[in-house]
């Protein structure tokens, strides 16, 4: 029974040290309360806006859904807006640094919590590692296809992982040898982790005027020049399902797949896909224990970034699909090829091309930066609050001075560091993607659960139509979930079962609860 033993609201509240609250005093275990609702908003957009619109958006146009990638951006959008607000009823409620661990581990009790704990992980480190590797291949692109700077072999062999070839300047591929790029990025963001929230945020901010700014300039600059013919691709169809390519198989023989329409292989798969773009609005809870005003501010932050990225993302579909026709958007950066089209279409001259297209990839590059600072310091704060209920060794120690939790600073870091140096974003891309999602399937149940559990406790962010949203949004989750590769499965097991086995060996016994005497109150 002790595996599901439950840590009391209570409890968790009055750790928290949230002024707001009952027992609450102020001291926020170590860390300090220094962010208010507009950080909150700026750091959820910072960790939204990456390689999922930078990337993704391209191939996923042009394998599934045509310019219809606005209606997967739609579905996307409203699947992440009902996660997004139990995550803020939820992070209105309990304030703490541990987000959805945190809110399990008093719903669902702690075998479930860890097992959230070390599945977050896939989002926040794995995350990181993802978009670190599309860091470094901007940056490459910048100076390799921008700039014109004829990379070296012997550099850029240094510039992929050796599961990845890379493309020199007289056209041969070669096998790299390391990242280094995504490495140095993922040490300097650790670096900035480290110094402390009020720097993390600071850095975010500015990025994020960048990057948006980035973003509102290219949906200004297309939306005047949008061709009809490329947005309409459907004849047979009627309004805007004109948008959606009509489905047929593509490739030949046994090797023949179903593609575009509405559904598996259309509309619904590059929802999936797309899915990758959305994740990060969460993070902003992990920063509770840091929130000067938690139970007001989480629910802006988390609510209104995800709203600014979703209108953003929606903008930037309609323009880059009604700019370059669907099927030439098979690329590693579709919003650089955008520019390069509206350019044209607007009849400006080649040094115009060049220096907008400089300008979109140097945006993309430090909004990428921004992603891998905020999952850093998501994946930090979930180290911290499971290694204060005990489940985890030293990772709750904090700086004397720079009051951060140094010690899973410098872990995840090094850890993110090397995965970025080794693993292609291929392996880890869709890996992010089912990890998020089934900590959104626990968010979306502990909603109503605790509704029923705990029906008097003071909200102050409610969801309406708690049960509806809450288990729809689950579904939801669940749905985009099946429809995710095979060896993401296993990949996903594999990862759970190594969860498994660190809880059974260490968590279990060193648990705070399993220690203190309130356990025997909890247990159920
Ligand atoms: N949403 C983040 C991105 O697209 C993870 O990079």
């Amino acid at each position: 029974m002790s595996l599901f033993r439950k840590k009391p609201l209570a409890m968790v509240l009055a750790e928290s040290g949230d002024p707001n609250v009952e027992g609450g005093h102020g001291d926020a275990g170590g860390l300090t309360r220094r962010l208010g609702a507009l950080n909150l908003t700026m750091l959820g957009v910072g960790a939204i806006i990456g390689a999922g619109i930078f990337s993704l958006t391209g191939t996923a146009a042009a394998q599934y859904a045509g310019p219809g990638i606005v209606y997967s951006f739609v579905i996307g959008g409203v699947l992440c807006a009902l996660a997004g607000l139990c995550y803020a009823e939820l992070a209105s409620m309990i304030p703490v640094a541990g987000s959805a661990y945190a809110y399990s581990y008093t719903t669902l009790g702690e075998v479930i919590a860890w097992i959230v704990g070390w599945d977050l992980v896939l989002e926040y480190a794995f995350g990181a590692v993802a978009v670190s590797n599309a860091w470094s291949s901007y940056v490459y692109s910048l100076l390799h296809k921008t700039l014109g700077i004829d990379v070296p072999e012997s550099v850029a062999v240094f510039m992929k992982g050796p599961f990845e070839q890379i493309e020199l300047h007289n056209g041969e591929m070669v096998s790299g040898v390391w990242n280094v790029p995504a490495t140095f990025v993922a040490l300097l963001a650790a670096a900035v982790v480290y110094r402390g929230i009020k720097e993390a945020a600071w850095v975010n901010n500015l990025i994020v005027v960048v990057k948006v700014a980035i973003v509102m300039i290219f949906v200004a600059l297309g939306i005047g020049v949008i061709q009809e013919a490329n947005l309409f691709v459907n004849e047979g169809a009627t309004g805007f399902a004109r948008l959606v390519p009509a489905a047929r198989m593509v490739g030949e023989g046994a090797d023949a797949v179903s593609r575009y329409g509405w559904g598996m292989g259309g509309v619904l798969t590059g929802a999936g896909v797309v899915f990758f773009a959305y994740i990060g609005f969460d993070a902003v809870s992990t920063t509770a224990q840091e929130t000067k005003n938690p139970s007001r501010d989480l629910p802006i932050g988390i609510l209104g970034s995800l709203v600014i990225c979703t209108l953003l993302y929606i903008g930037v579909s309609v323009v880059l699909t009604g700019v370059v026709p669907y099927d030439q958007l098979n690329v590693a950066d579709p919003i650089a090829v955008g520019i390069d089209r509206i350019v044209e279409l607007r009849g400006w001259s080649e040094g115009a091309q060049k220096s907008f297209t400089a300008t979109i990839k140097f945006g993309a590059i430090a909004g990428l930066t921004s992603v891998i600072l905020v999952m850093m310091l998501g994946q930090t704060r979930i180290f911290y609050a499971i290694a204060r209920d005990g489940l985890l060794p030293w990772f709750d120690r904090t700086h004397e001075t720079f009051k951060t939790p140094h010690i899973a600073t410098v872990l995840t870091g090094s850890f993110v560091a090397l995965c970025g140096g080794l693993m292609p974003i291929s392996l880890v891309g869709e890996l992010v993607s089912i990890g998020t999602l089934l900590a959104f399937v626990l968010v979306c149940l502990g909603v109503p659960l605790l509704r029923k559990l705990e029906p008097d406790f003071p909200r102050p962010f409610r969801v309406p139509a708690a049960w509806v949203v809450g288990l729809s949004g689950a579904a939801a989750c669940v749905w985009v979930m099946i429809g995710l590769p095979l060896d993401t499965w296993l990949r996903l097991l594999v990862w759970l079962a190594i969860g498994f086995a660190i809880y059974f060996g260490y968590g279990r016994k060193n648990a705070r609860l399993a220690k203190a005497p309130i356990a025997e109150n909890v247990e159920n």
